[in-house]
């Protein structure tokens, strides 16, 4: 009897010296130093990872490039290239703009929100949605109309005199550029024969839309401010997407099943200490 105790004691001890050194393991691996670096002005830390960050570094769906002038960039695949602008660690998001965006001329390829909402984007590595489903974008939109349109509390402005339209896309004296703030199309007081030439979004902040006194120099910075995503999803296992519930507590959420993303270490941690 007395050699069993001995042989459950040890157990015990041989358990938690394993779980010792499993969370210290873990832990340890989170908090390496290597695994942050530095690009220009950007810390680079989990999720994210360089391309030649050490192995254990950071998230495989969260692979950025540091290149040439320190400038830290963004291949995602269904778009292309983008200069990331800043990485907020704070709220889960990530401001990018366009590679080619240049402050006098719009970005060589439209952007809208449907492209990044097809398929199975829910669970994708970034959103245009953050917490409780709120978009994050807002759409510029280059408009041809057949009349001029009336400057309205609406943002308008006249395009040729203020950035340069590619010569892909018609331009006179009744082009414009409008900017969204979640109205629909037929708010946004396009008439009939209006064409919407060209899309891109920002996340400036331009009260609701409600400021029409603006200079071309406003509209051209906030072209190029750029675009946030958020890459909350990295809080989840791929395929599973991140959100909050009803007390705001981050959830984990795929194919109905809900998990708290309690980090695994933290209870190891837990246990043991
Ligand atoms: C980057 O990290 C360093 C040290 O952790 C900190 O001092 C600095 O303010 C950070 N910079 C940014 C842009 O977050
Ligand atoms: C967004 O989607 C549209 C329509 O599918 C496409 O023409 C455009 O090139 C896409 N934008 C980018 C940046 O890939
Ligand atoms: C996230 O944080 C950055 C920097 O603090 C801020 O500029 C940005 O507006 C925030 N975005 C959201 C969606 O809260
Ligand atoms: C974007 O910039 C790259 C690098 O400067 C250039 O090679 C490419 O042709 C540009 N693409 C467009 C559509 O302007
Ligand atoms: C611009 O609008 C005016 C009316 O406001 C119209 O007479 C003119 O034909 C329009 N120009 C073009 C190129 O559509
Ligand atoms: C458009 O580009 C030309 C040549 O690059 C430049 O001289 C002109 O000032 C630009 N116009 C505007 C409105 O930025
Ligand atoms: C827009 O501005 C006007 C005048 O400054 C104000 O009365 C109105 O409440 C504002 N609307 C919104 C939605 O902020
Ligand atoms: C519009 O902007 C100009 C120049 O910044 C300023 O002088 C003027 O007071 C502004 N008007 C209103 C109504 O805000």
């Amino acid at each position: 009897r007395k050699t069993k105790m001995t042989f459950f004691a040890t157990l015990n001890r041989v358990i938690v010296v394993f779980l010792l050194i499993l969370s210290y393991k873990s832990y340890g691996d989170e908090q390496q130093e290597s695994c942050s670096q530095r690009c220009g002005v950007h810390n680079i830390t989990h999720p994210f990872r360089l391309k030649n960050s050490p192995k254990h570094c950071g998230d495989k769906r969260y692979i950025l490039s540091c290149e040439n002038n320190n400038q830290l960039i963004l291949y995602y695949k269904p778009f292309g290239k983008y200069y990331v602008q800043s990485i907020n660690y704070n709220n889960f998001t990530i401001r990018l703009l366009d590679f080619n965006h240049s402050s006098y001329s719009v970005p060589p390829h439209p952007l809208g929100s449907y492209n990044f909402t097809s398929g199975n984007f829910i669970t994708s590595p970034y959103q245009v949605y953050g917490d409780r489903f709120k978009s994050m974008v807002e759409p510029i939109l280059y408009v041809n109309c057949p009349n001029r349109v009336q400057y309205s509390s609406d943002i308008y402005f006249p395009a040729p005199t203020c950035i340069n339209i590619s010569d892909s896309y018609p331009q006179h004296g009744n082009s414009s550029i409008k900017f969204g703030y979640q109205k629909s199309l037929s708010r946004l007081g396009l008439e009939d024969g209006c064409r919407i030439e060209f899309m891109y979004l920002t996340s400036w902040d331009l009260q609701d839309g409600n400021n029409s006194n603006i200079s071309c120099t406003d509209i051209r910075r906030m072209m190029l401010y750029g675009f946030e995503l958020s890459w909350s999803n990295s809080l989840c296992k791929d395929g599973w997407f991140s959100y909050l519930d009803d007390n705001s507590q981050r959830r984990c959420r795929h194919n109905g099943n809900l998990l708290q993303t309690t980090q695994p270490f933290s209870i190891l941690f837990y246990l043991v200490s």
